[in-house]
């Protein structure tokens, strides 16, 4: 693989988009779309990434820092002035491989063909085009009997020329030097009074230099991100992609259109996926595990064979053979071992639940540990919070919680100890003990008759 230097664009505005939040930073498939590029540039191989930044420069480079090099458009320009900025960074010798950060559905096997076709060809530059049935709104390639001639941008072409529809994604492949070259010798003479990027072409032609396109096949790829409509369609298609993916890989999706997973999303084979749910974030599936349907799982790991129905669950592990559902909440920092039960409109944060446990129904348990084989009765609450500060409930091993029990945190209850139902726990429980706390029963016979009297 040649040297090069990928760059890229992300210092816009996004005035289209409507928004406070950079248009690089807004999200496709559960990460930003700078994140998108990256990822392509990364898989083939190139080391050296420099974005050129500038609207909203402090959130993008906090969010890439580490990722990429940082070059700063203070004003913008347009796409060739920004390009211009990134000269100094370049070295000698280098090829350069130019990106737009809203070009979030370019494929790295597309990228990889570009630039071994740029290297055949030997020319200074190539452009990656593609063919839209609606091309409004993209540079057009202009070609004279077959040759590359210009990239006429929107609002600067004439009736003929938005009839084409070969149009520029805002890929491009340069020879270093002559790219260079060209940059320093753009104007801003055009509708819009920016400085285009697409105007080097022009420069090139002029010097005799060689420019190649590249049709993509696959004129998905090329979609870019102005305006909110374009930022759904492309998640759709992208959504599409992953769950095609993922069945290729064995994972079975019944009713796939009703199913959304995020692209950092891992599942293994035998996954099966009921309609209705949503996979989010950082999400894995391990073998055989069933959810949904009607499940939202976010920067959850399940492990094998979990069975997860209806329930809503974030930063959660899930132990292998685990039963959650119908209607469960799993918060931050939910940890079930191994066989666990959690059944309906059940909520549990921050804590831990050890190996064939069970909390069937109706339960809040925040901020606890429960040992093995723990029974926890219908309706029992941890009471967790003083109206200052959190406390600690801890269970251990084969405790059995009677129904309808508070545990006022903090509170120990011992190994093996039994709970009476309906009881509001306050003092520690030691191991084997039972503990109770309710009014006596009264009992008054004849009570019918009495009130007759
Ligand atoms: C650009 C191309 C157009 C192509 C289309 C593909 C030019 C002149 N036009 O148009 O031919 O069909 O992309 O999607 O290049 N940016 C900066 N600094 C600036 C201006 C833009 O960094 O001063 C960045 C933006 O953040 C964006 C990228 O460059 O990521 C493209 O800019 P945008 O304004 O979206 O260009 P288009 O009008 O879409
Ligand atoms: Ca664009």
């Amino acid at each position: 693989m040649p040297e090069y230097t990928a760059i890229i664009l992300a210092a816009g505005k996004g005035t289209r988009m409507k928004s406070e939040l950079p248009k690089v930073m807004h999200k496709l498939a559960g990460k930003p779309l700078i994140d998108h590029v990256l990822d392509t540039v990364e898989k083939i191989g190139i080391s050296e990434v420099l974005t050129i930044v500038g609207h909203g420069r402090e959130v993008v480079t906090e969010h890439i820092k580490g990722r990429s090099e940082i070059v700063i458009q203070d004003d913008q320009l347009g796409t060739g002035h920004a390009l211009l900025q990134a000269v100094p960074f370049l070295k000698k010798g280098k090829g350069v491989l130019v990106l737009s950060g809203d070009q979030p559905l370019l494929a790295s096997d597309t990228l990889d063909y570009l630039i071994k076709l740029h290297e055949k060809s030997k020319a200074s530059a190539t452009v990656l085009s593609a063919h839209m049935d609606n091309p409004y709104g993209y540079g057009r390639i202009i070609t004279y009997e077959g040759l590359f001639k210009a990239i006429v941008e929107e609002k600067d072409s004439d009736e003929y020329q938005k009839k084409i529809k070969e149009i520029n994604t805002g890929t491009y492949c340069f020879e270093g030097f002559s790219l260079q070259e060209a940059l320093a010798r753009i104007t801003p003479k055009n509708v819009q009074g920016e400085y285009y990027l697409t105007d080097v072409f022009d420069i090139l032609l002029s010097q005799g230099k060689r420019i190649e396109t590249y049709c993509t096949p696959d004129s998905t790829q090329a979609l870019g991100i102005n305006n909110r409509v374009q930022l759904a369609e492309a998640e759709d298609i992208l959504f599409d992609r992953i769950r095609k993916y993922w069945m290729m890989e064995g994972v079975t999706i019944v009713n796939p259109s009703s199913v959304f997973i995020d692209a950092d999303t891992v599942l293994e084979q035998d996954v099966i996926i009921h309609p209705f749910s949503i996979i989010k974030g950082k999400t894995r599936i391990e073998e055989g595990s069933i959810i949904g349907p009607s499940t939202i799982l976010e920067d959850c790991y399940c492990q094998k064979r979990c069975r997860i129905e209806n329930t809503v669950a974030r930063e959660a592990i899930i132990g292998p053979d685990c039963l959650v559902g119908p209607f469960a909440y799993l918060r931050p920092q939910t940890k079930l071992g191994v066989g666990v039960k959690i059944g309906d409109f059940v909520e549990i944060k921050n804590s831990s639940v050890g190996e064939g446990s069970k909390i069937p129904h109706l339960s809040y348990i925040g901020d606890s540990y429960l040992g093995k084989n723990v029974n926890i009765g219908a309706g029992t609450i941890t009471c967790n919070y003083d109206g200052h500060k959190k406390h600690k409930t801890v269970i251990n091993d084969d405790v059995f919680i009677g129904s309808n029990t508070n545990l006022v945190a903090p509170i120990n209850i011992g190994e093996n100890a039994v709970i009476g139902a309906g009881s509001t726990i306050t003092k520690d429980v030691p191991s084997k003990a039972l503990a109770l706390e309710r009014a006596t029963q009264k009992t008054i016979e004849n009570w019918q008759k009495a009130k007759d009297k």
